[in-house]
């Protein structure tokens, strides 16, 4: 974990990213700490491989600011470049040549970094380096990229989508080698759109949308806001109005003595609320993170985070009769 006041491994200020009419980007602000895994969320087209790029100077900002181990990527040339490792969300690789010869190429061109690593790291993922990389598999070519970004122990990693394409068994390797390089110093930043991939494996997460970043939290934090399925019976009726005053839910359905909701935050008032009456049964179940990122894709692009309910709505259902139809 950085020490306050560390450079940060990356920054970015307002960043704004053009392409012609279309606005990628709408002023992201972003920093990661140098030592940390640091999951990069969010849906299609929201502007992840964008800002990705923009770190490794494969485009150029339209306005804003962007720091990379504490130097802009415009002007750090090759010797920063030499101090990541990126793995690209869109992978081209060279055909006619073996994934053999492609990796000690790369590693020659690093001043031969990085090339004692090539054979255990094609050995772990299974990798058959002596293959034409015509014929390799989304996945294999896939593991090419991996190898690439990884065998030189870069002191950041970029890595766009890195487990798309790879079979559970890999992704588990991959975390793997995520968890070491990480224990080694290394900083990760990944991007993916399916929160499982990088919550076993990021310290904190932050999720795009639209282009800007609408919330950074750690997965710790997110897991205890995405709350609890709840479910109570009472022996008797409950009052719906007096329901509707209990803070932190939302989703309320009332179908005559019996409560689902959605309980986010302490529990206290709930808990109060079903005390005043004769409870039966009291049933509350985590939610899963990946609710609480379904609600970020659901609400209105620009609308930030999700609010903290403050109590509201209940829907109440006549005993037996459900949409309509008894
Ligand atoms: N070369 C380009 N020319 C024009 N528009 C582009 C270009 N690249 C990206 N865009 C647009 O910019 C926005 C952000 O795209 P970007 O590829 O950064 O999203 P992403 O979050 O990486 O999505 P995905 O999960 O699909 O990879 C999208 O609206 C996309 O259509
Ligand atoms: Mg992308």
């Amino acid at each position: 974990m950085a020490q306050q006041g560390e450079t940060p491994a990356i920054r970015t200020t307002g960043l704004v990213k053009d392409y012609g009419r279309t606005r990628a980007l709408h002023g992201l602000d972003l920093e990661v700490r140098a030592g940390e895994v640091f999951g990069f969320l969010g849906p299609n087209g929201a502007g992840k491989s964008t800002t990705i790029r923009l770190l490794l100077d494969l485009l150029r900002p339209t306005a804003g600011t962007v720091e990379v181990l504490g130097q802009d990527p415009t002007v750090g040339g090759p010797a920063l470049r030499s101090r990541l490792g990126y793995l690209p969300g869109e992978l081209a690789l060279p055909p006619r040549t073996t994934a053999g010869e492609y990796l000690h190429h790369l590693a020659a061109l690093r001043g031969g970094r990085g090339a004692s690593r090539i054979a255990g790291l094609a050995d772990r993922f299974a990798l058959d380096l002596s293959r034409d990389m015509r014929a390799l598999s989304k996945g294999n070519k896939q593991k090419v990229g991996l190898v690439q970004a990884f065998m030189h122990a870069p002191e950041l990693l970029v890595l766009d989508e890195p487990t798309s394409g790879l079979d559970p068994l890999l992704q588990h390797e991959f975390r793997a080698l995520a968890r070491e390089a990480a224990d080694d110093g290394a900083t990760i930043f990944l991007s993916s759109h399916v929160l499982q991939e990088v919550e076993q494996v990021a310290g904190r997460v932050a999720i795009i949308r639209a282009g800007v970043v609408v919330d950074v939290d750690d997965v710790a934090t997110l897991r205890r806001r995405a709350g609890q399925h709840v479910v109570l019976q009472f022996a008797e009726p409950v009052d719906a109005a007096e329901l509707a005053g209990v803070p932190g839910l939302t989703d309320v359905v009332l179908d005559g003595t019996t409560v689902t909701c959605l309980l986010r935050g302490e529990p206290t008032e709930l808990l109060r609320f079903a005390a005043r009456h004769r409870v039966l049964r009291w049933q509350a179940q985590d939610r899963e993170l990946e609710d609480l990122f379904m609600d970020f894709y659901r609400t209105d692009p620009g609308a930030g985070p999700p609010e903290e309910p403050a109590g509201g709505r209940v829907a109440v259902l006549r005993r037996g009769v459900r949409g309509g139809v008894r």
